[in-house]
């Protein structure tokens, strides 16, 4: 078609010029094809698992609407990229199921491309198995390198078979390309990538590499920007945000910088996530106690409330350890949310395992919890293990978990009825336009009477009623 685009050019060897001079080269193959097809080239960027997948997406569409393409109804699009999550086994059936409907529609659509990236094409069984059964897929690449999706979607223009670019790991981290947001008055910010801990179930240390993290100054800049453009509210994100700065060049705690972060003029909330037990330090309570803007919400993810398991997991707290530091967060700030994440059946899970589990369970009384049963992962310690759990034994106490977790964060929820709190509008009440819904600083949702205009601000509103997991309220 038009490959000489590409030839007698000096392509630069730094980035991110080398991506800004790809995606002018990628804008000339889309408008080539939309003067062709008489219409604007579309894409559907559909994310899968955590808010670092989300960040990651908001970096693909920034790049693609550099690129020329419009953002598209549905996965009937001219470029659909599927950013794929692997933590367990049923996402990856996931993508296999929905990978079938998207070759129905590129029958009917042949220039139609199709792009896998994220963590599960991180592992070799699901790529092999996409490169000898979905060979309509165009594009694999993983997640060391979503900062060149323009330059692989120019080769995938030019090559016209599959292209496929995975890395092992990188130490380069790419700044100062563009994202666009999905909403305007809040934003994710990576402060760190990968993970060093190697939790004994877990597959992302295998496909997000090691913990690396961002520069302070480069995050702080980043955050003015978003702050200049009308975000109030930033979620700080990396999968242990609590051992933020160790590797850095002048090493920094996440305290230290969620405290030069604090004093931002203009941001109004700060949230973070994921944190690691073994790392929260008191530097940090202490931080937190004296923030104005640090919402009052921690997730601390407790995996099993038995230290022989905990022991097993590789996750270097004990059940004490963990109730001590609920506790000191609760002192610190009384009315702080706290939520989590629990695993039902790792192997060699024992009933009073499970007992001690809930135990922590009923003490801490979570605000809420994410509830996983144990998915074996190929390639990581715990998979090997032939003391597996029977799946109807899992079943039961997955079933018990989740009925006293849900009654814990009702009681909770119900607690603050009648009271007057501030809410960050989001959006128009997609059942009822006569309704906005925003986020309390705990994280629990409140729908209220009100119109577009209110959204990304923040105003007081009475909790009149609590209908399990979130308000109905009047703004005040
Ligand atoms: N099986 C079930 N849950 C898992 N998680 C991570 N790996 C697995 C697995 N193999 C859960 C943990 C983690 C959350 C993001 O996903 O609870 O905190
Ligand atoms: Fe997985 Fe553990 Fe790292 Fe979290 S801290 S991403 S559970 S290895």
């Amino acid at each position: 078609m038009v490959s000489e685009m590409t030839e007698d050019m000096n392509i630069p060897v730094s980035e991110p010029e080398r991506q800004f001079y790809f995606i002018k080269q990628a804008k000339k193959y889309v408008e080539f094809l939309s003067k062709e097809k008489g219409r604007d080239l579309t894409y559907y960027v559909n994310t899968f698992g955590c808010q670092m997948n989300a960040r990651d997406s908001e970096k693909i569409v920034g790049i693609l609407e550099q690129i020329g393409y419009k953002p598209g109804e549905s996965e009937e699009s001219d470029l659909v990229i599927y950013n794929t999550c692997t933590v367990r086994e049923n996402a990856n059936n996931k993508i296999y199921g929905r990978l079938g409907y998207l070759s129905n529609y590129k029958q009917k659509n042949p220039d139609m491309k199709i792009a896998l990236c994220g963590c599960m094409m991180q592992e070799d069984a699901p790529v092999k198995k996409i490169k000898s059964s979905y060979r309509f897929v165009d594009l694999i690449f993983g997640t060391h390198n979503i900062f060149m999706i323009a330059e692989l979607l120019v080769r995938s223009f030019e090559e016209e078979k599959m292209v496929v670019e995975i890395w092992d790991g990188t130490d380069k981290i790419v700044e100062d390309l563009p994202a666009v947001r999905k909403y305007p008055f809040k934003s994710g910010v990576n402060i760190m990538y990968g993970c060093n801990n190697f939790c004994s179930y877990c597959i992302v240390p295998y496909v997000r590499g090691r913990e690396r993290s961002r520069r302070p100054e480069d995050i702080i800049n980043e955050i003015k920007q978003l702050v200049a453009d009308g975000v109030v509210e930033i979620m700080l994100l990396g999968q242990n945000v609590n051992s933020y700065g160790k590797t850095l060049e002048h090493p920094i705690t996440f305290a230290q910088l969620l405290d030069r972060i604090d004093k931002i003029d203009g941001l109004k909330r700060i949230r973070f996530m994921t944190s690691h037990p073994k790392d929260l330090s008191d530097e940090l309570i202490e931080v937190m106690k004296h923030s104005k803007k640090i919402c009052h919400h921690f997730h601390l993810p407790l995996q099993s409330g038995s230290t022989k398991l905990l022991e097993d997991m590789n996750r270097h707290y004990t059940k004490e350890d963990y109730l001590l530091l609920v506790e000191k967060l609760r002192n610190a700030v009384p009315d702080i949310a706290i939520t989590t994440d629990i695993i039902v059946g790792y192997p060699g899970e024992t009933e009073e395992d499970f007992l001690e589990t809930m135990d922590v369970v009923n003490r801490v009384g979570y605000d809420g919890a994410f509830t996983f049963i144990y998915s074996k992962r190929s390639g990581t310690p715990a998979a090997k293990r032939e003391d597996q759990i029977d799946a109807d034994v899992i079943k039961k106490r997955f079933d018990l978990l989740l009925k006293t977790v849900q009654s814990h964060a009702q009681e909770r929820a119900k607690a603050l009825e009648g009271k007057t709190m501030e809410v960050l509008v989001e959006s128009v009440n997609s059942q009822n336009k006569e309704l906005v819904s925003g986020r309390l600083s705990n994280n629990s949702v409140v729908h209220f009477a009100g119109s577009k205009d209110l959204i990304g601000q923040i105003v007081p509103v009475k909790l009149i009623c609590c209908k399990g997991f979130y308000y109905m309220g009047e703004q005040v």
